[in-house]
């Protein structure tokens, strides 16, 4: 088949295409960076990295309304700020910014490291882990969990909840509606108590999403607090963990790579980045075309749907010399794993700070994992989150650190 009859039928969700998507990319920015497909009733997908800034940077032609995933996977109740186009999206976004700035993350160190080094001291002495399921999934389950004010003995549960919400929604929505409503039900319950018993306290988010005032001393709508509770865990759990998971594959395979890391912690911050950058959580997102206007050469009209490939811009020689190999300290870096622009990850922050603290710990108690590379597996679905669902690695046991 030629390339451009597999573009005509390309699905981002196809198991497929997410076993080597990156083979698909070049082929599109060498051949057809903006391409249409028929699938999921049609739609664009854009894989140049100038082309992709360029649709993250302008949210008057390109809506995020109808969901930053395509087909959506969430219901009825926007998820806030993310499914709001300006201006009122400002508003929202002003009012959370200062929750997440570089200051107020930087003081969540501690709280980060504490849950880190606990959940891996409580496997150090068997000499085995899952990466994944014991732990990139629970770290930024546990520290989200905190930072919202949900309680943390429910994180398994949440993890499961997001998982079916995030990846099983396409094919069965049935079930789909039902965990939302569970979600609901306890965010509400959470809510419900704190009101019963008088708590005024603003020290989480809910905290303050329950008592501060919008616009003219009005308070948020409970609807808007669940909307934007629900886009801190859709936005936290998953991708942080697979960035975790995709670096840890890689060191698993290029040992001087994780020596030097492991000699010098001062190095993982840009490696962090570079990480980011080689193999993007979030592979690619959606817009709404609201007025008809030209892609990289192409006329897309109002209406029409776009997915345009971070996953793909990151990897566009044009923007990164050596764009498939993995530079430690890549300079300059501007990948667009957080996107750019006014809907650039709020938590950004978060998320670095919790991937440079995993990889610090894990350097230190168990510098010689070595993986089960039989056992690991990814998601199969690439159009959602990329990175892995198995890690299990042995190391030499020790006591903690
Ligand atoms: C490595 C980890 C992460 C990655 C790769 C990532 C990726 C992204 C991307 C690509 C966007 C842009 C969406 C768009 O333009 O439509 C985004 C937005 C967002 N992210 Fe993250 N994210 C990460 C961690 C987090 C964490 C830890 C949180 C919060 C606890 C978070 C909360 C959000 C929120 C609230 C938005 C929406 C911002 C807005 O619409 O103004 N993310 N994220």
């Amino acid at each position: 088949m030629s390339i451009d009859d597999q573009l005509a039928r390309l699905d981002h969700h196809d198991p497929e295409f997410g076993r080597d998507p990156y083979v698909v990319y070049s082929a599109m920015r060498e051949r057809c960076p903006v391409a249409h497909s028929e699938a999921h009733g049609g739609y664009w997908l854009v894989a140049g990295y100038d082309d992709v800034a360029g649709i993250l940077k302008d949210d008057y032609t390109f809506s995020s309304a109808q969901g930053v995933t395509f087909p959506s996977v969430v219901g009825a109740n926007p998820v806030i700020p993310i499914e709001v186009d300006p201006p009122e999206f400002f508003k929202f976004r002003r009012m959370l910014n200062p929750w997440f700035s570089p200051a107020r993350i930087a003081s969540w160190e501690p709280a980060v490291r504490e849950i880190t080094t606990s959940l891996l001291d409580g496997v150090a002495a068997a000499g085995e882990i899952d990466f994944v399921q014991d732990f990139g999934r629970l770290l930024p389950g546990i520290v989200t969990l905190r930072f919202i004010g949900l309680p943390e003995k429910d994180v398994v549960q949440w993890l499961d909840w997001i998982h079916q919400l995030l990846h099983f929604s396409i094919d069965d929505p049935e079930s789909t509606v039902r965990v939302g409503l569970q979600c609901y039900g306890a965010m509400w319950q959470e809510m419900s108590r704190r009101r019963e018993a008088g708590e005024t306290h603003q020290d989480d988010l809910l905290g303050f999403l329950l008592h501060t005032e919008v616009e003219g001393g009005r308070r948020l709508l409970d609807e808007q607090i669940m909307g934007i509770v629900f886009l801190m865990l859709f936005g936290g759990l998953d991708t942080t963990g697979a960035a975790i998971s995709n670096a840890l594959w890689y060191l698993d395979h290029h040992h001087g790579d994780r020596r030097k890391l492991a000699e010098d912690f001062s190095l993982i911050p840009d490696a962090v980045e570079e990480f980011l950058r080689y193999e993007a959580p979030v592979q690619g997102l959606h817009r709404v075309v609201v007025k008809d206007t030209v892609i990289g050469g192409c006329p897309v009209s109002a209406g029409e749907h776009l997915y345009f490939l971070m996953g793909s811009a990151n990897r566009d020689e044009r923007e990164f010399d050596d764009a498939d190999s993995v530079i430690l300290d890549r300079k300059p870096n501007r990948h667009l794993s957080f996107g750019v622009g006014a809907h650039r990850c709020l938590g950004s922050h978060l998320g670095r700070l919790q991937f440079r603290v995993a990889l610090e710990e894990i350097l230190t108690r168990m510098p010689d994992f070595r993986l089960d590379r039989e056992n690991c597996h990814r998601w199969a679905d690439v159009g959602i989150v990329c990175g892995f669902t198995n890690l299990p690695a042995t190391f030499a046991p020790s006591g903690p650190a």
